[in-house]
């Protein structure tokens, strides 16, 4: 695939709500009700992160129980995690940090693929490989709202995905960035409320998190 499809394909899951939760899945069975609930407050999209051995099962099935979200894979920091996150069916991979190794696997397997960055030099070097879209972690200890105020000037082409302790009270400054297009967080899938089952709170979590910003 093509750089631009790629980046078309990255742009998709960075548009589609003003957030994406990152989310720590420890039962798979989790996964469909989990995806649903955000779907259902106005957050279409979910990063399930390779920390849990439960994680791929986990997205496979969010990808073949709940269609309409969009479903894809965090926390990929090897070469081999893109090859396992295509293959469970992800529609996007984000990642920490970036390496010329990972950016390399992603290409060459034409797996749209976010990955994080904390510097201009590491900007520099995705750019060097046809990326213009990055998560920028850990996004408020390495500088947050100035950071990427900062980085606008030189980098007008990029946009990111800021993720790293953000909540729902600071999401709203980041999204009034211009080089902003969504933010990152694991406020929206709070750990108790998915081992209590609490769907119906986690949906509302979502609703008031997207109203907070629309308002
Ligand atoms: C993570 O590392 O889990 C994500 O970056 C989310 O960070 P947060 O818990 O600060 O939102």
């Amino acid at each position: 695939m093509i750089q631009a499809d790629l980046t078309a394909q990255v742009d998709a899951a960075m548009t589609r709500a003003p957030f994406i939760p990152v989310v720590v899945i420890k039962d798979a069975a989790h996964a469909r009700p989990l995806s649903k609930a955000l779907a259902r407050g106005g957050v279409p999209v979910i990063e399930i992160t390779l920390r849990t051995d439960q994680a791929l099962d986990a997205i496979r099935a969010a990808v073949a129980e709940a269609p309409e979200v969009l479903v894809g894979a965090g926390t990929l920091t090897s070469p081999k995690d893109i090859g396992l996150a295509q293959a469970a069916g992800a529609a996007f991979g984000v990642s920490p940090g970036l390496t010329p190794e990972l950016l390399q696997a992603a290409n060459d397997a034409g797996f749209p693929l976010l990955p994080g960055v904390a510097t201009a030099s590491e900007i520099m070097t995705g750019l060097a490989h046809g990326l213009t879209r990055f998560k920028l972690f850990p996004a408020v200890p390495a500088g947050g709202y100035e950071l990427l105020k900062s980085l606008a000037g030189p980098f007008p082409q990029v946009r990111f995905c800021p993720t790293g302790g953000i909540t729902l009270e600071t999401a709203p400054k980041f999204l009034s960035l211009q080089n902003v297009s969504c933010v990152g967080g694991s406020w929206l899938a709070p750990q108790a409320m998915m081992e209590a089952g609490d769907w119906d709170g986690i949906e509302r979590i979502a609703r008031e998190s997207v109203e907070k910003v629309a308002g």
